[in-house]
C-alpha cells in the first residue's frame, strides 16, 4: 500500500523510533513492502519507516543507474533494520546536496562523513555490515537521521545552500529529483 509521506513540520518527524523487536515477523515484511512501494511511487532514493507514520527503525534506500544522473553512482537496493553507524574517519566529512521526500520541492548543502560502516538486520534477521563511502554513505546517513528526529534542513551549516530545487538546478526543471 502507497502511504502518504509526512511533511516537515509534523512533530512525528522529530521523535527518536524505537528499535524493533521480532525481526522477521510478518509485520515487518509488511511494513518493508509498504515502504518500498512508497518510495518507488514517489521516486525516491530511500525511506525511513517514521517518514509514513511508523515509529520503527527501519530504512530502505537503493538507486539504480540513472541516465539523469549520470554522477549519481547506483546503491544497491537495501533494507535495514535496527541500524547503528559507525564513522570511519572522524575529519572526514564531505558537502553534497541532499533532497527529502519530507521536505518536497527543497535541496540543501549537507556535511556528512565522508566514510563509515553501517551495521543493522536484512528482514530475514540476516545481519548486514558494510563499509561504503560517497553517495551510498550520504544515504545512509540521511535516512539513519530520520529514525533519530533529524531532517537534514537541521544539518545545513549555511542556510544559503537551502532553497527550491527548481531555482538552484533550473537545468533539472521537470524531472523528478533526487530525495530521500
Ligand atoms: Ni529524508
Amino acid at each position: 500500500m502507497i502511504h502518504d509521506i509526512l511533511r516537515m513540520g509534523d512533530p512525528r518527524l522529530f521523535e527518536r523510533s524505537r528499535e524493533v523487536e521480532h525481526i522477521g515477523g510478518p509485520e515487518l515484511r509488511a511494513l518493508l513492502a509498504d515502504m518500498r512501494e512508497t518510495m518507488q511511487a514517489h521516486d525516491g532514493a530511500g525511506l525511513a519507516a517514521p517518514q509514513i507514520g511508523v515509529p520503527l527503525r527501519v530504512v530502505i534506500f537503493g538507486v539504480e543507474r540513472n541516465p539523469r544522473y549520470p554522477d549519481a553512482e547506483p546503491v544497491p537496493y537495501t533494507e535495514l533494520v535496527n541500524p547503528v553507524l559507525t564513522p570511519l574517519s572522524d575529519d572526514d566529512e564531505e558537502d553534497g546536496w541532499e533532497g527529502c521526500l519530507s521536505v518536497p520541492g527543497f535541496r540543501g548543502l549537507v556535511p556528512r562523513f565522508a566514510r563509515l560502516r553501517y551495521e543493522g538486520y536484512g528482514p530475514d534477521g540476516r545481519h548486514i555490515a558494510r563499509d561504503v563511502d560517497g553517495f551510498h554513505a550520504r544515504v545512509v546517513q540521511h535516512e539513519c537521521d530520520h529514525l533519530d528526529g533529524i531532517l537534514y534542513p537541521q544539518r545545513i551549516r549555511d542556510l544559503r545552500r537551502f532553497g527550491f530545487t527548481d531555482v538552484l538546478f533550473p537545468e533539472m526543471a521537470g524531472t523528478a529529483g533526487m530525495d530521500e
